[in-house]
């Protein structure tokens, strides 16, 4: 028989020392080598439809704008002036296809393209000065899949679909509906007292399932122990679980969750028809901001479903809702319990004997995701 020395000696993978969740410079660390070095999630492009149509964007503490040029390019720009540093974005959203962004400080006006295209009294610097060379800078890379808008700090960062490897094909289930883009239903933002990575391990961990969503199970009459079954996979450093909820596994009849190294969870709820996306923002090593989009088929997004789904999900899947609210007071737990200094490891280990490497309840995702993480805190 083994020891617990022994297994986390052969699979130290399944093991984690708890200073990552809470220790300030580990989270430093993981903003420049994870948040600044992979694609990250930016937003939706059905957040921008109209040409000029734009959001503030805050990623890994970076002032961003998505904006949809007058050319109709969604591109992410960083919201700062060429000129001393403002923003020049203000609100949170809007739209600046006739107006501009006017810097509120001293007036340099930028297109929806980011081009400079007005400095009042322009004669001031000289002719080195070429509005040409002093528009807003774009971030590195961004690209979209299905919609979802990807951003990229690093210029070296591989193509995204290489990038999303083995988790392409089962995003489709989860941000197309039957092949049909989805569009924008309503958002949320909300704060979890807890690490960024807790709320990522939580999307991946079925274990928890029938114990923090019991009572959940109960009000619809099913019993979460014997009414669950689901498949996990490893997808790279991706993860995917699958839950048919009691009925029998077939195309558009299970729910499947995901989350995409590093801050993205991908949600399509088939009791509900519910599309959902989450980016994840780390405020401090113990704190986290969500962004939740809520998403349908264009062709059935009208008003008066859209109001159902908003309803139905603000109570179920939503942040105050019955699953939200269980899922983020018990990761506020988590990380009150983080805290203790008594040396003891935070186990991912379930599955790494028994072999059933989709078994539901195993944490073999969150295997993958600390895989990519070791990955990307290795590199220099
Ligand atoms: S800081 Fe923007 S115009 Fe001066
Ligand atoms: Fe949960």
């Amino acid at each position: 028989m083994k020891t617990i020395d022994e297994a986390i000696r052969l699979r130290p993978d399944g093991f984690t020392d708890r200073s990552i969740y809470t220790d300030p410079a580990v989270l430093e660390q993981e903003i420049e080598k994870i948040f600044k070095k992979a694609w990250v999630l930016i937003g939706h492009e059905t957040e921008v439809p109209e040409p000029g149509d734009y959001v503030r964007k805050t990623i890994a503490g970076q002032p961003l704008i998505q904006v949809r040029g007058n050319d109709g390019k969604v591109r992410v720009v960083y919201n700062t002036c060429r000129h001393r540093a403002s923003l020049v974005a203000i609100e949170e959203e809007g739209n600046c296809a006739k107006t501009n962004f006017v810097c509120p400080y001293h007036g340099f006006e930028y297109s929806a393209d980011g081009d400079l295209v007005k400095v009042p009294v322009a004669d001031g610097y000289g002719e080195w000065f070429k509005n040409e060379e002093f528009g807003l800078v774009e971030l590195a890379q961004f690209d979209t899949f299905n919609g979802m808008v990807f951003g990229s700090f690093n210029p070296d960062a591989q193509p995204l679909v290489d990038y999303l490897s083995s988790a392409k094909e089962f995003i489709d289930y989860a941000t197309k509906g039957d092949g049909e883009d989805l569009v924008l239903v309503d958002s949320y933002k909300y704060d979890i007292a807890g690490n960024w990575k807790l709320l990522i391990d939580n999307t991946m961990d079925g274990y928890h399932v029938p114990y923090v969503h019991g009572s959940m199970f109960e009000q619809f009459g099913i019993s979460a122990e014997e009414g669950i079954s689901g498949i996990a996979r490893t997808l790279g450093f991706h993860g995917s679980i699958d839950w048919d909820e009691g009925r029998p596994m077939a195309e558009r009849n299970v729910n499947r969750y995901m989350a995409i190294f590093p801050n993205i969870t991908v949600h399509y709820n088939a009791s509900g028809d519910m599309f959902a996306i989450r980016q994840i923002e780390p405020l401090n090593v113990d704190n986290m901001q969500v962004t939740m989009w809520l998403l349908a088929p264009k062709s059935t997004a009208s008003r008066e479903m859209n109001e159902r789904r908003a309803a139905a999900f603000t109570i179920t899947w939503g942040p105050g809702g019955l699953f939200g609210a269980d899922d983020a007071r018990q990761l506020e737990w988590v990380q009150l319990g983080m805290k203790a200094d008594c040396g003891a490891p935070v186990l991912a280990a379930r599955g790494l004997e028994t072999g059933d490497e989709d078994d539901w309840e195993n944490e073999q995702s969150m295997r993958g995701f600390r895989a990519g993480w070791n990955h990307y805190m290795n590199q220099d």
